[in-house]
């Protein structure tokens, strides 16, 4: 079965809509974007447009990336310091004369929507409550959508970034997986992946994952977003070879991708609604 992304990733927007509405206010996210990298634009317009159809009010603060740290600092700071705001990213990737990690230290653990903060991050390792990063948000609802329950079953993560395969490993775990995460470094990778009932593939590899790395009856789970040799968008899944194994897998695009904006605004919206109590 195929797991329509794009399908939840509507109702999970239709119930925010809703819920923003009943807040009595409208919350805010400011969208930090730093020079000029094509694909951010779109992705920072894309954000902009969903927030409007929902109800939160997207505020983009743009820099030319000929600036000092400082400067973006000091709107950090004053950001933090605003009531109308609930959430605070930064669009990825900054320029490589900033320190992505540092500036994003700067966002207060509140209005660390993307929850990409030293903070947020912690929390989460302790099986506490947090925000927790859009993409592993999102990937932890599809499967609570599809009833998949994870709860003992043995999860393998392949990527281990700080965006994706390590929250959601602790994100699974936190949900009683048995939760193996794999990386470049890992020896015998498709021994690993066919013990899997669960595999998540995040690695940024075309059609990488292929029948001989799964289990009959896997569910799998790809979070990839490639182009491939003919310039079409495809996943870390070789999705034609592998559908007749699987018993659920996500399409790219139309699988983790529009689930990862949806979870975004619904921290914002999490965030809000902590920032009103
Ligand atoms: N759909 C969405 O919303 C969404 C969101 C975020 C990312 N993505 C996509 O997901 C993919 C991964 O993104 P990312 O930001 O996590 O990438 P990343 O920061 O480049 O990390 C890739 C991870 O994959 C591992 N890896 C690379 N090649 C491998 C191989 N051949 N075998 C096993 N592991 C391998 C790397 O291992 P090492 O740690 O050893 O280097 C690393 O941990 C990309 O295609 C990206 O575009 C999609």
């Amino acid at each position: 079965m195929i797991i329509d992304g794009k399908k939840i990733a509507q109702e999970v927007r239709d119930s925010l809509k809703e819920k923003i509405a009943k807040l009595g206010f409208t919350p805010g996210l400011a969208i930090v974007l730093i020079g000029h990298n094509e694909a951010s634009e779109i992705y920072v317009r894309n954000k902009l447009k969903a927030c409007e159809e929902i109800g939160i009010n997207g505020m983009l603060y743009r820099f030319e990336g000929t600036e000092d740290e400082t400067e973006i600092i000091a709107c950090l700071k004053k950001l933090n310091a605003t009531s109308s705001i609930h959430g605070i990213i930064i669009q990825s990737p900054v320029p490589a004369k900033y320190n992505e990690e540092y500036l994003n230290s700067f966002i207060s653990p509140e209005h660390d929507v993307d929850g990409f903060g030293i903070y947020n991050m912690g929390m989460l390792a302790s099986n506490r409550e947090s925000l927790i990063a859009a993409t592993p948000s999102g990937i932890m609802k599809l499967l609570e959508h599809e009833n998949i329950s994870v709860q003992g079953k043995h999860v393998v993560v392949v990527g281990r970034s700080k965006i994706v395969g390590r929250p959601l490993a602790l994100a699974l775990l936190n949900k009683d997986a048995t939760v193996t995460i794999a990386h470049s470094q890992t020896k015998n990778l498709p021994e690993i992946t066919k013990t899997a009932d669960i595999l998540i593939v995040a690695i940024g590899v075309p059609k990488f994952i292929t029948a001989e790395y799964i289990k009959e009856g896997a569910v799998v789970i790809d979070v990839g977003t490639n182009r491939d040799s003919n310039n079409h968008l495809c996943g870390d899944v070789d999705f034609e070879n592998v559908l007749n194994k699987v018993s659920y897998i996500t399409k790219v695009p139309g699988g983790v991708g529009p689930m990862t904006i949806a979870m975004l605004l619904n921290n914002v919206y999490e965030s809000a609604k902590k920032g009103a109590k």
